[in-house]
């Protein structure tokens, strides 16, 4: 039987994801800004997936822009989320655009029953109690499929340049008195009880993923999507560049 702790631990996550949904898609990194991020998110995906209109569970989906992204391209999309509140958004949203998304609350790691052809998550695995144990599922649940991560390298295991430029870039948004990307700090008792809580490296992303059963993962850093991010920026901020993004995919 599963620890008290972790079900608590759940909950507060849940909680604090659903006080979030309002305003996640207001920070640049959560959410596409422009057309051509939107279009570089959509090039990645095609180059990193099975052509549409494959299945794809897209896991911790948030407020959705993958999940659009993916409808857009003909794919059949379900999108699963603890958060209820975070769901709501993304099918706001997917209505207003004309696209059918399955939307359905669920834990990473108890997932709806179905068979999907992909499963695509981007920065869910830091936030979840037991990321192996996700990993596994997704694998049950796909098991001829591909995998796609999409993650940013962030936090202590940041080397030190990249964590440099991560601070002149929050004293610049403090500067002009942008809010912080979330309405709350996350709860330092939680992340620090995360095995993924401080950040992951693309090296141990990766034996997770094997560990978890996936074939021959590859990782490639998204440059693209960094180029289009960047093309907005003003130009101080253009200087020290964004958060890099890699995707670890396999199978
Ligand atoms: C950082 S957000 C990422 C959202 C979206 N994938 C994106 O890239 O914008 C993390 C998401 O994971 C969800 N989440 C956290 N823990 C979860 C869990 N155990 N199972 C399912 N979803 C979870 C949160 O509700 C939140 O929507």
């Amino acid at each position: 039987m599963e620890s008290t702790l972790i079900t608590d631990a759940l909950a507060r996550i849940g909680a604090f994801w659903d006080a979030d949904a309002a305003t996640y898609d207001q920070a640049t990194g959560h959410h596409p800004q422009t057309a051509i991020e939107w279009a570089a998110w959509r090039a990645a995906l095609i180059r990193l997936l099975l052509p549409p209109p494959a299945r794809i569970l897209d896991v911790g989906a948030g407020t959705g822009f993958l999940s659009l992204a993916a409808a857009q391209l003909g794919y059949t999309v379900t999108a699963v989320d603890l958060s209820p509140a975070m769901l709501q958004r993304l099918t706001s949203k997917a209505t207003a655009a004309g696209l059918l998304i399955t939307a359905v609350v669920a834990r990473a790691d108890e997932l709806p029953a179905g068979a999907w052809e992909a499963v695509i998550s981007r920065h869910l695995l830091w936030t979840l109690p037991d990321p192996l144990a996700a990993l596994r599922c997704w694998r049950t649940a796909s098991p001829e499929g591909r995998l796609l991560l999409l993650e940013s390298l962030w936090g202590a295991v940041a080397d030190p340049i990249e964590r440099g430029r991560s601070q002149a870039r929050d004293w610049l948004r403090r500067l002009r008195g942008i809010a912080h990307d979330h309405h709350a700090p996350y709860d330092d008792a939680i992340r620090s009880a995360l095995p993924l809580g401080q950040g992951t490296t693309p090296e141990r992303l990766i034996d997770l993923v094997g560990q978890a059963g996936w074939p021959a993962s590859r990782i490639e850093r998204l440059t693209d999507i960094e180029w289009a991010m960047q093309r907005q920026l003003p130009l101080p901020d253009r200087l020290l560049g964004v958060t890099p993004r890699f995707a670890v995919t396999a199978g």
